[in-house]
């Protein structure tokens, strides 16, 4: 909860106790060379206990509640019928208004049971944004992704509160152009990750499912994030300041026709799950569920989780849920841009996202200034971030580069998992290696993976930076940090 102190400013304040802690360590700064090195300076192959704070993702790390936790103790183990899958699609119904519930064992799966049923080759699927596994799925089924957002989009420096909204006019153009037999369904996606954590508004998703309906193009709507949008919904679209997080997500989900979500992000768990109101959509997914994922009433997922993900949904309607990440990745944003460190605006949900081309501007993005900026992070603080940018596109089918639009580092802020003193931590390393940017060089590919290359790939730095870095590390804050 955002709290004013006397002295006028505001903090976020932690409405939650904490009961249960998980050891971390900050290892050497030598140790933290040699880490980063071993994995290829792709800050996803390190290992945790080389990371002090693991800001990689919020996904299946954001602390779970005491309620979550009891209700996995009560999981009903069936293969066939478990009585928590029907607590879990009571939730749905609760919640989200839908009336069929699709357990999958996390977002990229209904991702692949959508490419499955609804895209053929030759299909153009629109969207605000891509997201990583999103678009993975859809070219392997033959279509490709065309993004059709607002002009305010990318730009990292922007007052726009919902840089996330889809442009409507480009929207009927795009349909026009492709013809909507080519369109398998428009999808939008909250809290839009790969630019930053950026919302759409609700008008917006009003005006986008008008044209849908009109040409029969069903509305998807991809919810990993989702009450973090309707946070910003309340927050910043006029007319929703009383609203609740509750009655905000209902109404969003009364424009959609096909929602789903990874349940690792705003409901806290490990898993995942699609709903819908429409039976013949509900009909068509449910048939390949038993090939991909498991039987209807649990879909991959364990029951524990399942369980957990019915108390997660209920529990991310409450404004101190919804909001507990977005107040403290505001209040990061902020202190930052306090030093001059040049951050994506406005704040938005999942995490602090710097922009690395701002940060390292000497930085061609052939030599992928993103990367290079996570495992500058990494070793000067021993947090883990994760590279947003060119390293995150693949190439295309002739070899080419494809560049992506923005350069990111990002900072997850996992729900209630850290505090506002790591958090000072974090701005104070981040300020210290902005002063030393000009240490930082490129990166070069040594092993490079054909699909979502961002995973394994390892690369090496340009003119051996890392060591550089850690050497005027060192000696400014000795061998111990
Ligand atoms: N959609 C969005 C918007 C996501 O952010 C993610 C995952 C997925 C789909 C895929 O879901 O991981 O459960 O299979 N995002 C994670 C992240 C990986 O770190 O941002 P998943």
């Amino acid at each position: 909860m955002d709290i004013r102190l006397s002295s006028g400013s505001v903090i976020p304040v932690e409405m939650h106790k904490v009961r249960i802690v998980q050891k971390t360590s900050l290892v050497p700064i030598a140790r933290r060379l040699e880490a980063i090195s071993n994995a290829g300076y792709n800050t996803f192959l390190l290992r945790t206990r080389d990371v002090f704070l693991d800001m990689l993702t919020d996904s299946g790390t954001n602390a779970m509640s005491d309620v979550q936790l009891a209700a996995m103790m009560v999981a009903d183990d069936a293969y066939a019928g478990s009585e928590s899958f029907y607590r879990l699609a009571e939730a749905v119904q609760e919640v989200l208004g839908f009336r069929h519930t699709i357990p999958v064992h996390q977002g990229r799966a209904a991702e692949h049971l959508l490419a499955k049923v609804f895209v053929k080759p030759g299909d153009v699927v629109l969207m605000n944004y891509h997201f990583t596994t999103t678009k993975a799925h859809m070219e392997l089924a033959g279509a490709t992704v065309s993004e059709i957002y607002t002009d305010e989009a990318l730009n990292t420096q922007s007052g726009e509160p919902f840089r996330g909204n889809l442009a409507v006019q480009k929207f009927k153009e795009a349909i026009e152009r492709y013809g909507p037999e080519r369109i398998p369904f428009v999808r939008m996606e909250a809290t839009t990750n790969l630019i930053g954590g950026q919302p759409f508004s609700l008008r917006n998703l009003r005006e986008v499912r008008e044209v849908a309906a009109d040409y029969h193009i069903p509305l998807v709507l991809d919810g990993s994030l989702l009450s973090e949008n309707a946070y910003f919904i309340k927050r910043r679209e006029p007319g929703y300041a009383d609203r609740s997080i509750r009655e905000i997500i209902l109404e969003m989900m009364s424009q959609v026709d096909i929602l789903y979500l990874s349940g690792r992000k705003s409901t806290s768990v490990r898993g995942g799950l699609m709903a819908t109101n429409s039976k013949e959509y509900y009909d068509r997914i449910l048939a390949w569920l038993p090939v991909y994922e498991g039987f209807a009433t649990y879909g991959g997922m364990s029951s524990k989780e399942i369980e957990a993900m019915a108390v997660g949904l209920r529990e991310m309607t409450e404004l101190d849920v919804a909001g507990a990440a977005p107040q403290f990745i505001e209040h990061f944003v902020g202190r930052l841009q306090g030093h001059g460190v040049p951050v994506v605006t406005p704040p938005g949900g999942l995490a602090c996202h710097v922009d690395a081309r701002r940060f390292l501007p000497h930085l061609p993005q052939r030599e992928y200034p993103a990367g290079a900026l996570a495992a500058a992070i990494y070793l000067t603080s021993g947090i883990r971030s994760m590279e947003r940018g060119t390293i995150s596109m693949d190439r295309d089918a002739e070899g080419h580069e494809v560049y992506a639009d923005l350069e990111l580092a990002r900072l997850a802020v996992p729900r209630r998992v850290y505090t506002l003193s790591h958090i000072e931590y974090a701005v104070d390393r981040l300020t210290w290696l902005y002063r030393r940017r000009e240490l930082v060089k490129g990166l070069r590919f040594v092993e490079e993976p054909k699909v979502l290359r961002f995973f394994f790939g390892r690369l090496e730095p340009l003119e051996d930076w890392g060591a550089r870095l850690a050497e005027a590390f060192e000696a400014d804050f000795g061998p111990l940090h």
